[in-house]
């Protein structure tokens, strides 16, 4: 049964709780602030104060959030979103810091502090790549479970000198799952005992063909260390995503997802939101999973701040009012009594979800009890 409580009725309405409890009172009700009243009652309620009343369904959130249809002549190409994946110390993360060291527009290079575990990089013709810093299979998986496709594109990393090993099989079923296409990226070519052709042979074992075993998936021998092969892979990268024909609507009302997200002691939640269609501007009001909020600033992956955010774009997000999850769906919406209700509507949801979970589990104990 839908229920609110008196203090998130006056809330929701704007009202003060005073007048909300003396209106129930007026109708022979009596409850304090953190009682709860059924929804037929606060809609008598609401409607004596005036106000629409809106019950929200999962159909209403998907008309608020779905409301614009992209026609093809406003779509733009966009960045292609790059997730680097392999087994653990395969060199991920050198691979990343090395093409950032050397592509990242900036006076020094290597000088540059990651700001959030997203960025773009400008390679030398001019075209913008966006690499996810995604640390790990997991966050990987609880975004796809959460319905937020995140990667375009996954960069499989291989150690020459160790070839494939379990988290590699992970992460190339996991690129399988998602059907995101792969480069594989054969790394630690530097040294002595590298043996390329066995990651190559390794790979067939799993169903990943490369180009030089006749098969379709790009392979590039590289080193993060020398920066051998670096360009190579920017290429393939350049060339995957050309194939891929990337669009988007930098027009319509930004949706995005939560690459990343925490309390901040100063700056309340952040979150580190990848744009993926639409543009995100100071100001807008969004609903993102239960939460929601007004951008009230953000800050690019050079810690620079921002007005906007166009697909494909980065940014960290100020202005939310709780945290959200990885892997959370962000939708600009029109008013703020939209965000508020949709944020409400998902909470209530997930509240009777754990509820209901939990007398599954007390009626499971008792059953075995018997
Ligand atoms: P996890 O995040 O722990 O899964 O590891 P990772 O895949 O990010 O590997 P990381 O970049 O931390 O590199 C692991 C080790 O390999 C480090 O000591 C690197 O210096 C070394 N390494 C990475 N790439 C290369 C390379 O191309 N050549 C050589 N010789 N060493 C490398
Ligand atoms: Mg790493």
């Amino acid at each position: 049964p839908e229920a609110i409580t008196v203090g998130e009725l006056a809330n929701r309405m704007a009202e003060r709780v005073a007048d909300v409890v003396k209106a129930l009172m007026q109708s022979g009700i009596m409850a304090t602030q953190n009682q709860s009243i059924d929804a037929d009652t606060a809609e008598l309620i609401i409607e004596e104060f005036g106000h629409r009343v809106t019950r929200v369904s999962d159909s209403d959130v998907e008309d608020v959030i779905d409301s614009v249809d992209d026609s093809e002549e406003d779509l733009m190409p966009r960045p292609p979103v790059i997730t680097v994946m392999g087994h653990v110390d395969h060199g991920k993360t050198s691979l990343l810091d090395a093409i950032r060291n050397a592509k990242v527009v900036s006076g020094e290079a290597g000088g540059i502090t990651q700001h959030i575990g997203a960025y773009q990089v400008k390679t030398d013709d001019g075209a913008l790549l966006t690499f996810l810093d995604t640390p790990g299979h997991a966050a990987f998986t609880s975004m796809r479970s959460r319905g937020a496709q995140v990667t375009d594109i996954v960069i499989l990393v291989v150690a020459a000198d160790d070839a494939v090993m379990p988290q590699t099989i992970e992460a190339i079923n996991h690129a399988k799952a998602a059907e995101v296409p792969m480069i594989v990226a054969i790394n630690k070519i530097d040294r002595p005992e590298a043996n390329p052709d066995k990651v190559r042979t390794d790979l067939l074992q799993h169903e990943v063909i490369v180009e030089k075993m006749s098969g379709d998936v790009q392979d590039v021998e590289v080193s993060a260390i020398t920066g051998q092969g670096l360009d190579e892979l920017l290429e393939a990268i350049a060339l995957q995503a050309e194939i891929l024909e990337l669009k988007a609507n930098p027009g319509r009302a930004a949706q995005g997802a939560v690459i990343e997200a925490q309390l901040d002691v100063g700056r309340g939640p952040v979150a580190t939101v990848l744009v993926q269609n639409g543009t995100l501007r100071q100001g807008d009001i969004f609903v993102v999973g239960e939460q929601w909020g007004r951008v009230r600033a953000m800050e690019n992956d050079q810690g620079k701040r921002v007005k906007e955010a166009g697909p494909s774009v980065p940014v960290e997000v100020l202005g939310l009012n709780g945290t959200p999850e990885a892997g959370d769906v962000l939708n600009v919406v029109d008013t703020e009594a939209q965000a508020r209700e949709i944020a409400a509507y998902r909470e209530q949801v997930a509240k009777d979800k754990r509820a209901a979970a939990g007398a599954a589990t007390t009626l499971e104990q008792l059953m075995a009890k018997a």
